[in-house]
């Protein structure tokens, strides 16, 4: 059952709080004494020390009937997207054990432009908390759903669309992310994308292990050859607007390894322990994808998603092997565990080679992304510098924030290889998430402008920002942010 959005423009005074069980308040740094209940929020704010503009919650419930549970906090206008996302989060958290079906919500004091922001953050973290998440748990918790949000104080006309198609991606994105590797293998993550192809009329390809050997994918094939079952491929979806006015495409691609075990190269237990998040990059891809045909975006649009697991056995890679990309580059392998840029080399190529506008790709690539950014930011890189303000604008406005690093030609000395054309990434060089993109870059065909996002905050614990989840989905709020607003499409 889809939530759904109630706007009301009743000024703040005549709000009546007894109608909700269940409200979100935002003042600015001062609580408007005007409002119902103002006295109670004032003598709740005092009571548990909280100053002016201090964005830690205050919880009280009203002296009414049903006796309405209010999170409500005061902020600057200037609150950062991050900083207003997080409270966001945490306002909502405040109602978890309510299990209530329908949220009030009321914005008032600030000026249009900042209630609109202050109300889309809410919003945007009601739903993703109220997004059903997988459990297989043998007793179910009986399902309260939230089936409501009735906001005050702003009405807008698109009734906060594009924030529901990136709450919807962001919650296909995280489920699937969630799911163990025996219940997401490649070929039932294929099933489900072909049931989400046929919902939304999208153009569907699955190049299988035959058709890749056809290409000769060799890259690719190396991770797959380790399976015990043959269900590894690239997936290829369409989407055609229904305006047929521009023909400049936008392509997706997403690392989709259900389980990495690190192959011939084995994991330790506590590096291998959650790996079945390693698909996180083709979730987050095909999440956007949705969001953007939630959006009707006027581009056409194609994503591609590498599916494999990296398997330790007899057939699986090992280094010192050399392989051969479906571009010719032969690869020297190095470390199995460096699987997600062998996969992606052939995906890249494959993909930009129908020469996209514009091609961006999503990747738990590395841990030294991790090491150097922490959990709470992603890494971008692009082959064309000039983006490199506009990403990291698009992460401080979306909340999903990134951070960039050098990617000149001269780091392709650590990946010389004696034997082959390149080496799949160095034991010794360090800073491999600047090797793996300088990797991934040769692959990237007649010069598309490409960006790769390394999601190092796939997966924080506690949440990150609106999202309530250690599995966070990042990039889709992000992404849409860069396309459609700075125009980047
Ligand atoms: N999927 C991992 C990277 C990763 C680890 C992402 C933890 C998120 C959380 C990737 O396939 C990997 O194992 N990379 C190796 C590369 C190395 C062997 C060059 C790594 O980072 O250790
Ligand atoms: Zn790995
Ligand atoms: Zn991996």
């Amino acid at each position: 059952m889809p939530v759904k959005l109630q706007q009301n423009i009743a000024t703040a005074k005549k709000l009546n709080l007894d109608k909700i069980s269940n409200w979100i308040m935002i003042f600015p740094e001062e609580i408007n004494q005007s409002y119902p209940y103002a006295s109670v929020f004032t003598e709740r704010r005092k009571a548990t020390g909280s100053k002016k503009t201090d964005t830690s919650p205050v919880v009280c419930d009203l002296p009414n009937k049903q006796a309405s549970h209010v999170a409500l906090a005061c902020i600057k206008q200037d609150i950062s997207s991050f900083a207003l996302l997080t409270l966001a989060r945490k306002l909502v958290a405040e109602h978890n054990a309510y299990k209530a079906k329908e949220m009030g919500v009321s914005v008032a004091g600030f000026d249009e432009v900042q209630t609109e922001r202050i109300a889309e953050a809410i919003i945007a973290a009601i739903l993703t908390a109220s997004a059903e998440m997988p459990s297989f748990k043998s007793k179910k918790k009986p399902a309260v759903k939230l089936s409501r949000i009735t906001i005050y104080g702003i009405r807008k006309s698109n009734g906060f669309k594009r924030t529901f198609a990136e709450a919807e991606g962001n919650a296909l994105a995280r489920s699937l992310s969630m799911l163990p590797s025996n219940k997401l293998t490649p070929s039932i993550y294929l099933r489900r994308i072909k049931e989400l192809a046929r919902d939304n009329k999208w153009k569907l390809e699955f190049y299988d292990t035959k058709a890749l050997q056809k290409k000769k994918a060799g890259a690719f094939l190396a991770v797959s050859q380790g399976s015990p079952t043959a269900d590894a491929g690239i997936v290829r979806l369409h989407y055609k607007p229904t305006t047929k006015t521009r023909k400049d495409q936008l392509t997706l691609v997403g690392k989709g390894i259900c389980y990495d075990t690190g192959g011939t190269n084995l994991k330790p237990a506590n590096y291998m322990f959650g790996m079945h998040e390693d698909m996180q990059g083709s979730a987050v891809a095909l999440g956007t994808f949705l969001a953007l045909t939630r959006m009707k975006v006027n581009f056409p649009v194609e994503c591609w998603l590498a599916l494999a697991m990296n398997h330790i056995g007899p057939k699986a890679y090992k280094p010192n092997d050399v392989v051969t990309a479906s571009d010719g580059t032969t690869i020297e392998i190095v470390h199995t565990d460096a699987e997600g840029r062998m996969v992606l080399a052939d995906t890249l190529a494959l993909a930009s080679k129908l020469k996209p506008k514009l091609m961006i790709d999503y990747a738990t690539l590395t841990g030294a992304c991790m090491y150097s950014l922490g959990t709470a930011y992603s890494g971008a890189f692009t082959n064309k510098e000039e983006f490199i303000p506009t990403l990291i604008e698009a992460g401080k406005d979306s909340g999903e924030r990134v951070w960039s690093f050098p990617m000149d030609e001269d780091f392709d000395k650590a990946i010389e290889s004696d034997i082959a054309d390149v080496k799949q990434c160095s034991l010794e060089a360090g800073m491999d998430h600047i090797l793996a993109s300088r990797f991934l870059q040769r692959f990237v065909k007649n010069d598309t402008p490409w960006i790769h996002i390394d999601l190092s905050s796939s997966n924080r614990k506690g949440g990150l920002a609106h999202i309530p989840t250690d599995t966070t989905g990042f990039g889709i709020r992000f992404t849409l942010n860069f396309l459609l607003d700075k125009k980047m499409m």
